[in-house]
């Protein structure tokens, strides 16, 4: 029986809202969003927003950003912490510039074949370096037809976990992100959400304990717009949302984090 204590339920009042901007965005645009969306949002307390930029803009949006009103997150790095790695931008690197970082992208796993051995290893290493990492898992089409949807939650989640001790979990952010509904424009059923992210918090529960499952911090992510968006945050179980397309203007991002504060007009109520 999963059990949530006061103080856990209101870290997980905070909603957290990521905006993927892909290889969207040059430095210049980068900068003018962030002063754009500064504008548009000045008090969300019960609300984390955090900018996932391309490796260009972050060291410019690091001296830029306020991080009492926004954190940054890398999209991707490399596990190891220096070394003959031509192209690659290491945790370690990266530490003091963001806060976040997002790991097993679907996009990183289908485009450029990263398993869940390298997502292992890059969750291990910003655990190191102090970056939470934020775990994305998501079935395909394929795995969906198939009836594998839980099989692949399960193995994703095992393999991204696996160097993760239950102190450290504290540390890491799981996206439950189908690979179908991401880019795709096609919406994930709340009903099928609402159960694959009980099944994550099952999962996280037999690896964890009740206590550390119920604490866990789950976002949603696929195709979410602002139509869409009070719907996935008031799902059960989900604490916030991850958005790629939708995160690119600054104002559609802004009346997406407008929806997940708890006193909006826009949220969805009870
Ligand atoms: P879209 O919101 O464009 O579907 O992208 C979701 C995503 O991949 C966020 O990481």
């Amino acid at each position: 029986m999963i059990n949530i204590s006061d103080k856990q339920q209101m870290a997980q009042d905070k909603k957290l809202i990521i905006g993927n901007w892909k290889m969207n965005l040059d430095m210049h645009e980068a900068s003018l969003y962030l002063h754009k969306l500064s504008k548009l949002i000045k008090n969300h307390r019960d609300v984390e927003v955090v900018l996932a930029p391309t490796v260009l803009s972050l060291q410019s949006l690091s001296l830029q950003v306020n991080l009492r009103q926004f954190k940054l997150a890398a999209q991707n790095f490399y596990w190891r912490d220096m070394g003959a790695y031509t192209g690659e931008v290491s945790a370690s690197q990266l530490r003091g510039i963001v806060q976040y970082a997002l790991v097993g992208h679907s996009e990183r796993r289908h485009v450029f074949g990263e398993t869940d051995k390298d997502v292992c290893n890059k969750v291990a290493a910003a655990v190191r370096n102090g970056i939470r990492p934020v775990i994305c898992i998501g079935e395909t089409a394929w795995d969906r037809s198939n009836n594998e949807t839980q099989d692949v939650l399960h193995d994703q989640l095992i393999g991204g976990l696996a160097n993760i001790t239950s102190e450290e979990l504290s540390q890491v952010v799981i996206a439950y992100e189908p690979v179908w509904a991401v880019g795709t424009g096609q919406n994930a059923l709340l009903g099928d959400v609402r159960l694959a992210i009980m099944m994550i918090r099952k999962q996280i529960e037999n690896l964890y304990g009740a206590t550390a499952a119920a604490s866990a911090q789950v976002l949603y992510g696929g195709s979410v717009t602002t139509d869409s968006a009070a719907d996935y945050l008031a799902l059960p179980g989900v604490d916030g949302l991850l958005i790629g397309a939708a995160s690119l203007n600054a104002y559609v991002f802004s009346e997406i984090i407008k929806r997940a504060h708890k006193g909006s007009t826009l949220a969805k109520k009870d």
